[in-house]
């Protein structure tokens, strides 16, 4: 058993205790009448250990998160819907083996947002409008329309000015759609533009309790960045919700406890920086001024946001931040910071990063000492 893991059994003594009870009695039962008391306490507690672990492995910020193939989930600057108990990841599939001349997109499911199945490579992209050996695909989020019955993808897409240009490869800065009829199906690829005429880079998703669909898009010539309703069946954005003056990137909105809170980073590359948050009363605003969402110097533990992920349970709601700790140099290897968020009242704070459990039945989610 992980010593962390004993520590919050621990801190739950009055269940440990009478589990142990339990276990106890029945191992006097079935063990040899010359066990001595503390080798049973020692099954017990091994029982229990193994009771615990079962059902609540830890998710480990910042390790390798292994799906049910043991590879390493590729699900990066992702989001996540959920489809009745089941939550599906969708993200950039990075993996090293990717066939270079295309560009992917992975789905994987979990009932648990702990075990991760690998579903599908939703897309794998070859150049879509010839826009060049060096074009790119970011950011991937899939929303269900449920008037369409289609999942519809929305991606970042760039490139340079030109395709063959050998210079900057975020110029094009524009959205791309793709849809399917099956969540976990091969998507189709639409078309790309910019949203509203904008330039636009960085996505976001919002759903909102009303079930409204929005894209959250970074734009640079205005420094800031755009909530943006997506039109009835969702293969266009229609209308600007709120335009928020404040250069960030990697947005992401959840609407908790009555107020909106909206997260995003500074524009550093792949180098992580101090993600900052702000809130609203409505979603068109206004917003209130940006604060740290964690000690600055730690630049957000090393991570970009990329979604809020709200968790309802029957006892609590849980709000995850989920971020990226890229490693631009083997982006295979990226890894996941997902940790519950401190939140409410106005406030947003992003814990120091540590083995943490959820229960996404309860919604209650406990951190390791
Ligand atoms: C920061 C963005 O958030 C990432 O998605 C990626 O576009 C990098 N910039 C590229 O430098």
């Amino acid at each position: 058993m992980h010593p962390q893991l004993f520590f919050q059994i621990a801190r739950h003594s009055g269940t440990a205790a009478s589990i142990i009870g339990t276990t106890r009695l029945n191992a006097r039962t079935s063990l040899s009448p010359r066990a001595h008391p503390i080798h049973l306490v020692i099954a017990a507690l091994t029982l229990l250990a193994c009771n615990v672990l079962a059902a609540s492995e830890p998710i480990r910020p910042g390790e390798l998160w292994l799906d049910n193939r043991a590879q390493h989930v590729q699900a990066h600057g992702g989001g996540i819907i959920k489809e009745r108990d089941t939550y599906f990841w969708f993200g950039e599939d990075r993996s090293k083996d990717n066939d270079r001349s295309k560009r992917h997109v992975a789905c994987y499911s979990s009932t648990d947002l702990v075990h991760w199945t690998f579903r599908n490579q939703v897309l794998r992209l070859a150049d879509p409008e010839n826009f060049g050996p060096r074009w790119l695909l970011e950011r991937p989020k899939v929303f269900y329309n449920k008037m369409t019955k289609k999942f519809v993808m929305y991606m970042h897409i760039d490139g340079p000015a030109n395709a063959g240009d050998a210079g900057n490869a975020y110029v094009l800065a524009r959205v791309g759609v793709a849809t399917c009829d099956t969540v976990d199906g091969d998507y189709t690829y639409i078309r790309s533009f910019r949203p509203l005429g904008k330039e636009s880079r960085d996505i976001g998703q919002f759903i909102d309790d009303d079930g409204s669909a929005y894209l959250i898009f970074e734009c640079r010539p205005t420094k800031g960045f755009y909530i943006a309703k997506l039109s009835a069946d969702y293969l266009d954005v229609e209308k600007e919700v709120s335009f928020i003056r404040s250069p960030l990137e990697g947005g992401a909105l959840v609407h908790h406890d009555g107020l909106y809170y909206v997260i995003g980073s500074l524009m550093t590359g792949w180098k992580a920086n101090p993600n900052q948050y702000a809130t609203a009363l409505k979603l068109e605003g206004p917003w209130s001024e940006f604060k740290d969402i964690a000690p600055p110097e730690t630049n957000t533990y090393g991570s970009q946001s990329t979604l809020m992920l709200q968790v309802v349970g029957s006892k609590q709601t849980t709000v995850i931040f989920m971020g990226d700790i890229w490693k631009p140099y083997s982006q295979w290897d990226s890894r996941y910071l997902w940790m519950p968020l401190e939140i409410g009242g106005g406030k947003l704070r992003l814990p120091e990063p540590r083995e943490w459990s959820l229960d996404v039945y309860t919604g209650e989610a406990l951190i390791a000492r």
